[in-house]
């Protein structure tokens, strides 16, 4: 059977709007959203430096597959493995399958594979992603970066190069005559240099402008609240 002109140019544009759906079916995964949705649930166990999480109840996802990107596996291959690990952790793995769904899981499995093991920090909108979105204390504290500097054991971190945080809630009251604890302590998120832990230099970034004023007050109640002592 010969193709009539009108059946080729059907034929033709069932191939091009087969091609157009491979291509659009699926949207660019979405790296803020990716980014955000790692930070929130699944940087509370594992380390990956550019999203600001340093959990260790799994392992770090820079180290995980440093070599492999070394060896020369693409970043779509660790995009596909990183997929399956969340659809399907192995039996009896602590990892819960199916934290995220959907284009929630591609977004995640994009922005792991994007950011794993790559130096440097992110840019642009993708900069401030997981932290924008980030509500209870915990989250902000994890996306925000407080844990590679700071010990506070609700949020299982242990960095050294600032004060243990577990010492606040007992210590903040009391370190500038007049100002209370919770002053003192949205001071330190603002105005680090205003004053220096005794023992420490000033190597505190300043949140000013980087955090919302509910973040802070967030932020605030969650070291003093939930704080040890
Ligand atoms: C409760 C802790 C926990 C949470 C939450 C968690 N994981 Fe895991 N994850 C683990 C552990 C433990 C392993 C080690 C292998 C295993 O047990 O399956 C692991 C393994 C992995 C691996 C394989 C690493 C390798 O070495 O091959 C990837 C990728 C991964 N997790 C990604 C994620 C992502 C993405 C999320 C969020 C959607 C997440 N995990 C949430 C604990 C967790
Ligand atoms: C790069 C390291 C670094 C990061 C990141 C960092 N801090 Fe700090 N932080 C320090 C250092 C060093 C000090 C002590 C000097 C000073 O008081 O400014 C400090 C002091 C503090 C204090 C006062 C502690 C006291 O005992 O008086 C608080 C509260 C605090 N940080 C909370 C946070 C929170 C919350 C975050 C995240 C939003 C954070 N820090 C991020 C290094 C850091």
């Amino acid at each position: 059977m010969s193709l009539t002109r009108n059946t080729l140019a059907a034929l033709l544009c069932a191939v091009a709007v087969t091609l157009a759906l491979a291509a659009c079916g699926r949207n660019e995964p979405d790296l803020s959203k990716g980014k955000a949705a790692f930070v929130e649930k699944c940087g509370s166990c594992h380390t990956l430096a550019r999203a600001g999480t340093a959990g260790t109840q799994g392992p770090s996802l820079d180290k995980a597959f440093q070599t492999a990107l070394a060896d020369g596996i693409d970043r779509e291959t660790v995009e596909g493995i990183v997929h399956r690990q969340i659809l399907h952790p192995r039996k009896n793995s602590i990892m819960p399958a199916e934290l995220v769904t959907g284009e929630d899981a591609t977004d995640v499995a994009a922005y792991v594979a994007f950011a794993a093991a790559k130096s440097g920090d992110d840019a642009g909108a993708l900069a401030s992603a997981g932290l924008a979105q980030a509500k209870s204390g915990e989250q902000i504290f994890t996306a925000a970066g407080c844990a590679g500097c700071h010990t506070f054991s609700p949020a299982g971190s242990n960095g050294t190069i600032g004060p243990n945080l577990d010492e606040l809630a007992a210590a903040a009251g009391k370190r500038e005559p007049g100002k209370s604890a919770e002053d003192y302590v949205r001071e330190s998120l603002l105005k680090p240099d205003a004053f220096l832990a005794p023992g420490f230099g000033n190597a505190m970034p300043s949140f000013d402008g980087r955090l919302t004023d509910k973040q802070i007050q967030a932020l605030v109640d969650y070291l003093l609240k939930s704080g040890g002592g």
